[in-house]
């Protein structure tokens, strides 16, 4: 089976009054296209750090990520963006949704940046606010939404691109578990139906559940557990 993801002796480093933090050194991982995992361990060890850097938010201090064959840090910035809108969608525990802005219009804004025209992004992200259950609310804006219901524009909104790389931090952290547990669920209907291959980063055990592989990371590395 391809992969999707091959990462090679990852390092970073954070600068500090004195000296530097060494979150993690030398991780390798794989994953297989098509495999829903979670990344779990305990706050504080660099679960965010590592998906930021899988989803070029970020910049290593050594090492390689293959995302799709293509060495992504080898880029310069403005590849390094095209590639982000293009293949990756990322979820966040606190949405990351502007408040000003209407449930369709923050799902279209990865098209825009793309210069898909407005009336066309709208159709689509319309569309993709049906699927994840939203048809009713979409010129609604964030603040008049459950937190919920924000995760789901938040998960349109990361699919809009027709992403092949789902990366979720910590996506029902902010939620009640039965409201999580729907969202947990979406993800993993629409991870099958769009052939995405995901990664889930939780503390959460009850997350982890919903994945196909658990990996655990401690001590600067990344175990199957
Ligand atoms: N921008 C930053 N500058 C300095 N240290 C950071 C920064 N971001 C995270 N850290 C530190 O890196 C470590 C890992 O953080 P993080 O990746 O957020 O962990 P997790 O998501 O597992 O809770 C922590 O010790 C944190 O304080
Ligand atoms: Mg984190």
């Amino acid at each position: 089976m391809s992969k999707i993801l091959i990462v090679k002796d990852l390092c970073k480093e954070y600068p500090l009054p004195r000296g530097t933090l060494c979150v993690f050194d030398r991780l390798n991982f794989d994953l297989e296209n098509g495999s829903l995992v979670a990344v779990m361990g305990v706050s504080g060890v660099g679960k965010t750090t590592l998906l930021n850097l899988f989803g070029l938010l970020d910049k290593p201090t050594r090492g390689k990520v293959f995302l799709d064959g293509e060495d992504i840090f080898a880029k310069d910035d403005i590849k390094k963006a095209l590639i982000r809108n293009k293949k990756v969608g990322f979820i966040f525990q606190f949405y990351h949704l502007l408040p000003e802005f209407s449930a369709w219009e923050n799902v279209s804004f990865p098209l825009l940046i793309k210069g898909v025209k407005r009336k066309e992004a709208q159709v689509r992200a319309v569309e993709l606010l049906k699927e994840v259950g939203l048809e009713d609310k979409v010129e609604l804006r964030p603040g008049q939404l459950s937190g919920g219901e924000q995760q789901r524009i938040a998960i349109a909104r990361a699919l809009i691109n027709n992403p092949k790389l789902l990366l979720a931090d910590e996506p029902t952290g902010n939620l009640d578990w039965k409201t999580g547990r729907m969202i947990l669920e979406l993800i993993r209907q629409l991870h099958i139906k769009k052939n995405l291959s995901s990664i889930i980063v939780t503390h959460n055990e009850k997350v982890a559940q919903f994945c196909d592989k658990n990996y655990l990371m401690q001590a600067g590395g990344l175990t199957l557990i």
